[in-house]
């Protein structure tokens, strides 16, 4: 990156304050001011709890060239209206003098698991920058922007979104050559009011790309496949309905839950196996291969590129055995209906003739289909003969309740009103060769439950 802060000033709007030193080039894009390096433009952002505007001083310490802000201040700077929005103008910039192709991911469930698998087929053919994490709003996705550079081939992003004009937004930003939609569900439908709105709010990922472009969309469900462009871009569907362009067929679950299936498209067809965990992951892989192929990549090796890939992100169906025979399956990253059907799913296909339990939290944000989506996730239990379900907080409680009304026995289902509590009981009743599985929205922190049955099946002394 050379860009000198005259140019950056124009780019952005801003008024350069000591314009003498305009002329001055900068090396590097920061938001964070740890991590600001000598020759860095380092931007103020007001966030929930901190205000960058705070750090300048020791930004410049670490030796920022100057700062972008919206107060004046006594140093070289970028004086803006917005420097949130001046992060999104230099990423913008920067992104359309960069080689890259650039794709981007939104749905409901599956973002990160896709964009970290995309991102592990796509380094097999070059150069692949996507962000570590969930970084997928308007501070994360410019920053992603801003860490490719020109030897970039692909830039992988992806697209949260709370409310109508946000993904809009990030697209403007990132003028994505290819754009995915890979489900609708009801994540945020407390924000949005139904479906239907939550399908319009992640079509927007469609609307800016070019003619050339394409659009890849889920073939098994109407709301997502029945959405286009208004530029009628190329489309690539993906699924296990007839009319998908990619398809999956034979789907198989191996006895740790990674699926093996045919993919099928223009009349070739390829067996994938993933290293990965869960039937959800086929999905995820068949929207890879569309995407890939949107690119300009050849299918068959693209789909030997799919079986190579080794992504992990953190707390997503992350396997681990403890030393004390218990094996733990870590989903607590987030959840909502369609991916803790899909993780207990997993969990019992992972179970064999083992015991199962789900130890499982409120599922946030679901609005007026909060109460029945918690009784059934509890009567599935049931159904998938889960042997011991354990809610855990006042949030969870229906899925005990929904659990019992199904037929669940006394033992079989527990509510707990704590994690503390939770941990208690586990600790005293996980024998070896029983398999956890742990999820709830992320607000609920029910990773610290994995933490602490981790430790103590080491051996290290905690406090609960
Ligand atoms: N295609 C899918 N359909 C349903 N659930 C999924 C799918 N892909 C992943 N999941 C589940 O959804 C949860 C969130 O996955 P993640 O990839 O972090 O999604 P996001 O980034 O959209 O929040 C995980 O627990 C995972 O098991
Ligand atoms: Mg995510």
């Amino acid at each position: 990156m050379k860009y000198s802060l005259a140019e950056l000033g124009q780019a952005t709007n801003a008024r350069i304050e000591y314009i003498d030193a305009a002329t001055e080039f900068i090396s590097g894009i920061q938001t964070d001011s740890r991590k600001v390096q000598p020759g860095d433009l380092f931007v103020a952002i007001k966030g929930e709890n901190f205000d960058g505007h705070d750090f300048i001083e020791e930004a410049f310490e670490r030796g920022a060239v100057a700062a972008m802000v919206s107060t004046p201040i006594e140093d070289l700077s970028l004086l803006v209206e917005d420097t949130l929005i001046g992060l999104g103008k230099l990423a913008k910039y920067h992104r359309h003098n960069l080689n890259a192709q650039v794709i981007a991911i939104t749905g409901s469930s599956g973002k990160t698991s896709t964009k970290d698998l995309l991102a592990a087929t796509l380094q097999q053919f070059g150069s692949t920058i996507a962000p570590a994490g969930s970084f997928n709003n308007e501070i994360g996705l410019p920053n992603t922007i801003l860490s490719a550079d020109v030897s970039t081939k692909f830039l992988v992003l992806e697209m949260g979104m709370r409310g109508i004009g946000h993904i809009d937004y990030l697209c403007e930003i990132s003028a994505p050559d290819v754009a995915a939609v890979l489900n609708v569900g009801s994540a945020h439908i407390e924000l949005l009011g139904s479906r239907e709105a939550i399908a319009s709010a992640k079509s927007e990922i469609l609307q800016r790309l070019k003619p050339s472009g394409t659009q890849i969309l889920f073939a098994d469900d109407p709301l997502v496949s029945k959405m286009n462009s208004k530029t009628n871009s190329k489309k690539i569907t993906f699924g296990q309905s007839d009319s998908a362009d990619v398809r999956i067929s034979n789907l198989v679950l191996d006895p740790t839950a990674k699926p093996s299936f045919d993919l099928t498209f223009n009349g070739d067809t390829k067996n994938i196996s993933l290293d990965l965990v869960g039937e959800h992951q086929t999905f995820n892989a068949a929207a890879v291969a569309a995407m890939c192929i949107g690119l300009g990549l050849d299918f068959e090796k693209v789909c030997d590129a799919i079986s190579n890939a080794r992504p992990q992100s953190k707390w997503r169906m992350e396997v681990s055995e403890l030393s004390n025979g218990v094996t733990l399956v870590n989903d607590a990253y987030n959840a909502n209906p369609e991916s803790m059907r899909a993780g207990l799913k997993a969990l019992k296909a992972m179970a064999g003739d083992r015991r199962t339990w789900a130890v499982l939290g409120q599922m946030r944000e679901l609005g007026a289909d909060s109460d029945s989506a918690h009784d059934e996730i509890g009567r599935l239990c049931v159904r998938l003969d889960v042997n011991r379900l354990l809610a855990v907080g006042k949030g969870a409680k229906l899925i005990q309740m929904g659990a019992s009304l199904e037929g669940s026995w006394d033992n079989e289902s527990l509510y707990v009103d704590t994690i503390e509590e939770a941990i208690k009981l586990l600790k005293s009743e996980l024998k070896s060769g029983d398999i956890v599985y742990l999820k709830a929205s992320r607000a609920i922190g029910l990773e610290s439950v994995a933490q602490a049955l981790t430790d103590w099946a080491s051996g290290k002394n905690t406090h609960s």
